[in-house]
């Protein structure tokens, strides 16, 4: 039970990587809140969760608005009295891709409001509590892409790059308060945003996409949830006490080969 009594808070926490973590620290005795922001997600995710214990709540929350954040976190500390750990990984790759002169400022904006001001939001508003108790952990979730960029995926990319720096800098900021923050690069997950890309193709061209994942790293397979939630996991937990402003890339070897 390494997260017994402990308060945990996971953006994206309805599918995917967020909704495994928030599983595994259900399982180490964390009272958990996840986030989305699709009710009906939501309260699927919260049925399942509710068979390992009561203490968790589902909360909709656009991460790119302030208040929205603001009410997230309060929210948190007023059911379950404080945050002791969190992990920030909301995100998506939605929009198609496209090269950066046919790009709009307007999908530019949104992706990173997504994916810098919101991660900025949540470490701003969780830190203000875990200050209030003397620590806590913290991981976001970066990309593969912030390493690796593929073309028609600038802002992403640069959003995802920018987590990384967040990550080393406030933990710089906060490592003598007793909080420590990490990064996590995931590599090709299967989440439902992978599973996204496979949909509207033929079999072959399913068959070839799944190569292309496949063949791409040293494991030769997609990732699973469970697999990126580990690592997200022992980061979070005091097994990881001395570690901090560090990338862990769980991606099946893709960044060595590449
Ligand atoms: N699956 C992969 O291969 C992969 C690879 C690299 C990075 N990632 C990153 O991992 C994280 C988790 O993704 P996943 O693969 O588990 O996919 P997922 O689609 O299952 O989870 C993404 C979650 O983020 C939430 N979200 C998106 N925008 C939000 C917003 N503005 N406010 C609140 N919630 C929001 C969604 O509701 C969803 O719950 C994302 O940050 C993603 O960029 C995933």
């Amino acid at each position: 039970m390494k997260f017994y009594n402990k308060v945990a808070l996971v953006t994206g926490g309805t599918s995917g990587i967020g909704y495994s973590v928030a599983e595994r620290l259900m399982k180490e005795g964390a009272k958990v809140v996840i986030v989305g922001r699709n009710v009906e997600k939501g309260e699927k995710a919260i049925q399942k969760l509710k068979e390992i214990h009561s203490d968790v709540m589902y909360l909709s929350v656009d991460i790119s608005n302030s208040n929205d954040v603001k009410k997230m976190v309060r929210k948190t500390v007023s059911s379950f009295g404080k945050l002791d750990v969190a992990f920030n990984n909301a995100g998506n790759a939605e929009g198609k891709p496209a090269l950066t002169h046919e790009y709009s400022e307007d999908d530019f904006d949104k992706m990173m409001g997504v994916t810098i001001k919101g991660v900025w939001l949540c470490l701003k508003y969780e830190i203000q509590e875990m200050l209030k108790t003397g620590g806590g952990a913290i991981v976001n979730t970066s990309s593969l892409d912030a390493l690796i960029c593929s073309a028609g995926t600038t802002a992403y990319a640069a959003g995802k790059s920018g987590v990384i720096a967040l990550t080393r800098a406030v933990a710089q900021e906060y490592g003598t308060y007793g909080i420590r923050v990490n990064a996590l690069t995931p590599g090709a997950i299967r989440t439902p945003m992978i599973e996204s890309k496979f949909q509207d193709l033929t079999i072959e061209q399913a068959k070839l996409l799944e190569d292309k994942y496949s063949n791409f790293n040293a494991a030769g397979r997609i990732g699973k949830p469970e697999e990126a939630a580990a690592a997200v996991i022992w980061l979070l937990s005091d097994e990881a006490s001395y570690i901090t402003g560090q990338n862990i890339i769980v991606d099946g070897g893709v960044s060595f080969i590449n």
